[in-house]
Formats: structure tokens, sequence, C-alpha cells
């Protein structure tokens, strides 16, 4: 808590399942939501979670997992027991076709057909996950009325918020129809998803009633006096479509998940649409969120390397948004490889190229054996070759380190009004291969570069004069700009203005 709050300075949690769970996929499918997996403790140790995260003056958010819960959950045993249980309705039960195939060609994100046939009553039932995950049946009054007292539970154990984990999978077409076919193998989900990928998946999931759902969430959140937020988990690319999620009145999801950084083309131009597309498409007064790695996606160094990760900072922890950041990115931590026989990830299992293991593996907390993580012989997952150099108590004592610039820019984005809440307003006059934006509020005016070149440039920023608070290359932190700005090849710089009626620094 202390590292999350002081060293790095964060302001809030988000913690991923610790529920009970056969841990088919490892705590996203949940057989109770009002309790903690007793290999991570119980309620009490959780209530001294949120306590010592409040004392440290962090929030706290957890994963709260609506689409589906495990198949050994209390609800989907009854359920799964006979045609007649009162609670079969509560996940989705279908006769097979005709010809005993599944009722209609929906896919499983994890592989295969989202229909798994029980031999027990003859039907088959929805898991647009793993046959472990069936879908809850969210148009049943009763479910959504069950799945917001576990939410409750949870708020008056006073967690700050919720990330709604895939959220817009909640509402499927009520006809049931087929998929059509994806005829431009458009990206249909988290990452090129193969076979999932061969449809356009506009029945099974992002039905429109799903924004009454997160309507009524949100009345929910607002129910209690201190603020309650949702961050909602939503793979959509189409920003308009995006925007929905914030409800019509902004009384929807507090902010939808935006993975467009994690997708676009890594250009000056690749970027800026990103955010231009998002700023331009959600409503007054809707706040973006930014998202550069997560548990499900590689790890943002190795996708797109040392010093683009260290842009991917500046631009992360800059632009108008929640950024949210995955641990040990601070420390550009890399992929790690997995031998074969350690895989834990399900996918790894049924597709070996989706398993997401390699970006799961312990924090690299220092050069000890197991990185510091665990006094265990053999932790989990492998642990990075690299930990004995990345790792928090070395880079802690280097200045250029990447930990130290996250730190730079946490401790900026702290102490400046502009960069937490100031307008976004992008300069189009800078060469093509450079973005450059600039942030402010009332008469605080900061300003990003980040250029996207292999070669040094330079730009004009006319009528700034400022100093490089910030820089990719500390080397070049306080020199001061007066109307043009020399980068240096894939370098980022936030400029702080210097307001024209204070007098620049004397020699002494
Ligand atoms: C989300 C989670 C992912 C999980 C899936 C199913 O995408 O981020 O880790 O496997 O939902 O719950």
């Amino acid at each position: 808590m202390d590292y999350l709050s002081d060293t790095l300075g964060i302001d809030a949690i988000w913690i991923s399942p610790f529920y009970p769970s056969p841990m088919a996929d490892f705590g996203y499918d949940v057989s109770d939501y009002r309790d903690v997996h007793p290999m991570f403790g119980d309620l009490s140790t959780f209530d001294r979670l949120v306590a010592r995260a409040h004392d440290a003056d962090l929030k706290l958010i957890i994963d709260f997992v609506p689409n589906h819960s495990s198949d050994q959950h209390p609800w989907f045993i009854e359920s799964r027991s006979s045609r007649e249980n009162p609670r079969r309705d509560w996940y989705v039960w279908r006769d097979a076709k005709a010809d005993g195939s599944p009722p209609n060609n929906w896919l499983s994100v994890f592989g295969g057909s989202a229909w798994e046939l029980d031999d027990r009553t003859g039907q088959y039932y929805l898991h647009s996950f793993l046959k472990e995950q069936p879908d809850l049946n969210w148009r049943h009054p009763a479910v959504k009325a069950a799945m917001f007292d576990n939410v409750r539970f949870w708020l008056d154990r006073n967690v700050d918020g919720l990330r709604v984990d895939a959220a817009h999978y909640v509402m499927k077409d009520p006809a049931e129809r087929d998929n059509p076919p994806n005829l431009d193998r458009s990206l249909q989900g988290h990452k090129s998803l193969g076979a999932y990928d061969s449809q356009v998946h506009v029945h099974d999931k992002g039905h429109a009633d799903v924004h009454q759902v997160f309507r009524e969430l949100r009345a929910l959140l607002n129910e209690y006096e201190s603020p309650r937020m949702a961050l909602g988990e939503i793979h959509i690319y189409d920003w308009n479509e995006l925007a929905a999620y914030y409800g019509e009145d902004l009384d929807g999801l507090s902010m939808p998940t935006n993975f467009g950084l994690l997708k676009a083309p890594w250009t000056a131009a690749g970027v800026r649409g990103v955010v231009d597309g998002l700023e331009a498409a959600i409503p007054q007064g809707a706040w973006p969120n930014y998202v550069l790695g997560n548990h499900d996606d590689q790890r943002l160094a190795t996708r797109l390397g040392e010093q683009e990760s260290r842009q991917a900072a500046v631009l992360l922890l800059t632009l108008r948004g929640s950024p949210t950041l995955y641990y040990g990115d601070e420390l550009g931590m890399r992929e790690v490889g997995i031998p074969p026989g350690r895989q834990q990830d399900p996918w790894a299992l049924t597709v070996p190229s989706r398993g997401r293991d390699g970006c799961r593996t312990p924090m690299q907390w220092s050069p000890d054996s197991a990185a510091g993580f665990t006094l265990a012989s053999e932790p989990w997952l492998p642990v990075g070759s690299d930990h004995a150099v990345r790792n928090t108590q070395s880079q802690l004592l280097d200045p250029d380190s990447h930990l130290n610039l996250y730190r730079r820019l946490l401790a900026l984005r702290r102490g400046s009004a502009a960069l937490r809440t100031g307008s976004y307003l992008p300069v189009d006059s800078v060469p093509p291969d450079c973005f450059v934006f600039e942030r402010s509020l009332g008469t605080e005016r900061v300003l990003v570069a980040v250029s996207f070149s292999a070669e040094p440039l330079s730009s004009d920023v006319p009528g700034l004069t400022g100093r490089i608070a910030v820089s990719t290359e500390r080397a070049n932190e306080d020199n001061e700009v007066d109307g043009t700005l020399h980068l240096l090849p894939h370098e980022a710089v936030v400029v702080v203005e210097i307001p024209s009626d204070v007098e620049p620094k004397g020699e002494e």
C-alpha cells in the first residue's frame, strides 16, 4: 500500500476477482459472490484491505462479474438439476435444433460454440466464455435483483467502485438470431480471436437493453452518500457505440474502458485518431478512460518496445481522462515466456497463442530469488528472467528508470489541475510524426509533445514559453522552451507554461 500510494503515487486500486471460485478462469468463474476464496483470506481480511487502502488514501475498486457465474455456483447447480427447477431460467437454456445442433451460431470467446449440451436435461446452456462460466439471464428480474444485492453487499463494506467484467455481454438479442459473417474480418473482441472473428458479434452481446441495466446500477451506486463508481470492461472500437455506455444523461456507467490505444497503430496519426475519436463522440461532461495494459493483453513494453513504452507512459498520464495502469508496467515488465507444462490460463491450453500467463507473472519487487514476490520455492507462474535488473528496488535507485519516469509523471499530474481535469486541445501545426496537445484549466497551460520519429525533430509551438517538467529523456528536463520544441528520436515531453507575468528564474 505504501508503495502504491507514496512511492508510485496512484489514487485507486482495482483488484481482480478474489471470490470463492473453482478457478477455471482464475476467479472470473465465481461460485459465491459474497465471500473471499480461502486462498486469499476471508471477509475480515477483505475488511482490513479496505481499511488499509483508505488509510493510505487509496480508493478500492473490485471486480464484479455479472455476465456469468461458475458452473459450481449453487444457482447453476439448481438450474441444471431439472427443467422445472425454479432457477432454471436464471441461466439461458434452449432446445437443440431439429438436427441436434446448437440453437444458433453464437461462439464462445474462448473457442468453439457458445452452447453446451447438458445431457441431464437434454438442453443446451449458453456460455459466452468457458463452459464452466454459464451466462446468467439478466432478463430475469430475480437475477438482476440478486446480482444488485451482491453489489450492495460489497458497497456496504465500503468499496469505492466496481470494475464490471465483460459489461456489454449481459444483454443479448432477445430473438437470439444468428450472427452474420464478418466479411472483412474486423476485430470483434479483446484481440484477434481467430474463429471468433469469423462473425460480427451483433446479436450475442451489446443489445441496446444493456443501457437500462447500467442506469439501474448507477442509481444503486448513487444511493450511497460517498461517491461510488463503475468502470465497465467494454471492447468496442466504434466511438459512438462506446459513448452510449455513459448513458443518455450521463446516468449509465461512470466510464466504459477504452482499449483504443491497445489496438491503434503506434504512430502520431494512429494515437491521435483514438484520442480525437473518443473526445468527439463522448457526451458533454463524460470522462474518458485510457488503458495501455491489463491482465488479458501482451505486456506494453513487449508490444511497443522500450522507448515507445516510455512515450506511452507520458500519454497515459497526461491525456484527459482516468489512466488505468497495469501492475509492473511502471517497471517496463516484459511478457514472460511460459515453458510448456507451466501454463495456467485455460485459453493457453485451448489456443496456445492466446495464453495470458505471460503478463500475469509475479510483480518484480527485488533482485532476490522469486523477485521478492514469494518465499515459496516455485511461484505460481515463472518470474521474469530480467528481474535482477527490472525490479522496483533497483529502479528506485536509477533516476532514468521506467519507475522514476512514472513517479515524476504521477507527481506532476497530482500537482497540476490542468493535467487532472483540464481541457484537451490537439495542436495541428506540427510535423506529421509528432502528436502535440494542450491541457489547460483557467490560466494553467500544459503542453504534451510526443515524437514518433526515429530522427530528431523540431516543432513550432507559437506563443509557448515554458519549462520541460518531465521528459522520457531526463537530461532534457528543466530545459526552457520558447516558441520551438526540439525533440530527440521517440522523445515525449510535458512542458509547463511559464505565465508571462512571472519573471524567468535568475542565474542563482
Ligand atoms: C474479462 C476478463 C478476462 C476474463 C473474461 C471472462 O474479459 O478481463 O480475464 O477471462 O472477462 O470473465
